[in-house]
């Protein structure tokens, strides 16, 4: 009876449970008013998930890019138990308690450079926008108050609340709530695919091109009005890009001859989705600041942090200065202790050197994909790929929005899914298939997830 609300017949599926009560995020509930079934998933073991009728899906997508160490990992569910038994919640304003000290303290000694202060949240939006709060009374405190905008990348994706939703770059997801925070502007980001013609062929060049875009950036607004620019490593919305060479080298040179804070949105980018704890340490760059979330705790708690340089503390530690923000879950006891538990196998299973030894290997194996005509582009780094998909592949020529809509929205998809592969279909830039599996996954996945690619992408050209 637990599961049966009272006043509903017990024959009611939970996906018309799901269809009559659930408000699902980002999700068209139209589909599922019009007689479509809401995908009800029950359960999961390794990089597999099943749904209500025993139907088993592998996981390209790690629920949402978090399941870093598969389902199932019933060790990460005890540390979690044992948590709730001993202390299930306690705040840490003005207070600590033993969980949060101890991931404050290895979060700090994983993270790269100085960045030894970690401030917990309960997501990666909540991440960003202390992030801004934090540029923003920084330089109050240290007598530069003009200092407040911020500059981030066309398309990348940096949250929903309202400062977050400011600093994302993609209108369409910021329309109907504008006007947001003032203060935020978009640059270039890092989409070699589609780089200007002429630099195409020079990694390099393309490089140095995307980050002057962000100095000119900064000098038109008057570098003394300028905060932060965020960026993530490889940014995610938009499909998988990743840093040319010198790029993020040349973005910290500029911060710092600016006096702009470097941030790094790791939030999906971290714990071991590029083959280290933080992107940043693989690319050797250090920022000001990380933000990070879901891969923290594996996915088994919601759990967030921002972590700081020693340099953006120091006001902090005098007098009756403050960080004047905060979230009731910030360091969760029991959040803590899942994040201990999963980086702890993080370590004893060795996944970084896993990630890095097979990342070439899973590369090939999507890029096998080249010799069909929809597909324009395969790239990526770590565990975490995009397939562009094209009408033109000599022209490089995007799909129209009514093919996006017909064949990625009307039929990709729910191909996907019902031939066993959860992944993301997004024309939130341009159209592409991503993959960010759980990082335990070796060759014989990644050859099912290329022939299941491969079987809908060869239906969805002839649907074009
Ligand atoms: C780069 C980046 N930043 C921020 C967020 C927002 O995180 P959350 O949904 O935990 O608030 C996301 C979510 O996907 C993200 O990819």
């Amino acid at each position: 009876m637990a599961s049966t609300p009272p006043h509903l017949p017990a024959s009611d599926s939970l996906a018309t449970r799901a269809r009559d009560h659930l408000w699902m995020p980002f999700t068209r509930h139209s589909v599922y008013e019009d007689g479509g079934q809401v995908p009800v998933i029950v359960r999961g073991d390794g990089a597999y998930v099943w749904d209500e009728a025993g139907r088993r899906y592998l996981d390209g997508l790690s629920g949402l890019y978090t399941v870093q160490l598969g389902h199932g990992r019933t060790e990460i569910g005890e540390a979690m138990a044992r948590q709730a038994a001993e202390l299930a919640f306690f705040p840490i304003w003005s207070y600590a308690h033993p969980r949060a000290i101890e991931l404050a303290e290895r979060l700090a000694h994983l993270a790269p450079g100085d960045l030894n202060r970690v401030f917990f949240t309960s997501g990666g939006g909540e991440a960003v926008e202390s992030a801004w709060k934090l540029a923003k009374q920084y330089f109050k405190l240290v007598g530069q108050p003009t200092r407040h905008k911020v500059i981030s990348r066309s398309v990348a994706y940096h949250g929903t609340t309202q400062g977050a939703l400011s600093i994302t770059g993609i209108p369409y997801a910021k329309q109907p709530f504008e006007p947001l925070v003032p203060s935020s502007m978009r640059v270039p980001n890092t989409n070699a695919y589609r780089a200007p013609e002429e630099l195409r062929d020079d990694e390099k060049a393309f490089g140095r091109w995307a980050a002057d875009r962000i100095e000119e950036a900064i000098v038109f607004e008057g570098a003394e009005t300028v905060a932060a620019v965020f960026l993530e490593p490889v940014q995610n919305a938009g499909g998988c890009f990743p840093p040319p060479p010198g790029y993020l080298e040349r973005v910290r040179e500029i911060c710092d001859r600016h006096g702009v804070l470097m941030v790094a949105d790791e939030t999906i980018t971290a714990f071991g989705r590029i083959g280290d704890t933080f992107a940043m340490s693989r690319f050797g760059v250090t920022p000001d600041i990380i933000t990070c979330a879901k891969g923290m705790t594996s996915g088994y708690a919601p759990m967030g942090a921002m972590i700081a340089s020693d340099r953006l503390f120091e006001p902090f530690r005098h007098g009756s200065a403050m960080f004047l923000h905060g979230f009731t879950w910030s360091g969760h006891p029991v959040g803590a202790a899942a994040a201990l538990a999963s980086l702890d196998i993080f370590e004893r299973e060795g996944i970084h050197a896993h990630v890095r030894e097979n990342e070439e290997g899973f590369r090939r194996t999507l890029e096998r994909l080249h010799d069909l005509p929809i597909v324009g582009d395969v790239r990526g780094a770590g565990y975490f790929f995009a397939v562009e998909l094209v009408q033109d592949k000599a022209q490089r020529l995007t799909l129209s929005d009514e093919q996006a809509e017909r064949v990625l929205r009307g039929y990709l998809s729910t191909a996907l899914f019902d031939l066993g592969l959860y992944c993301r279909a997004d024309d939130r830039g341009d159209p592409i298939v991503q993959l960010s599996p759980p990082l335990i996954i070796g060759q014989s996945e990644f050859d099912e997830i290329e022939q299941i690619l491969r079987t809908v992408l060869t239906e969805a050209w002839n649907r074009l």
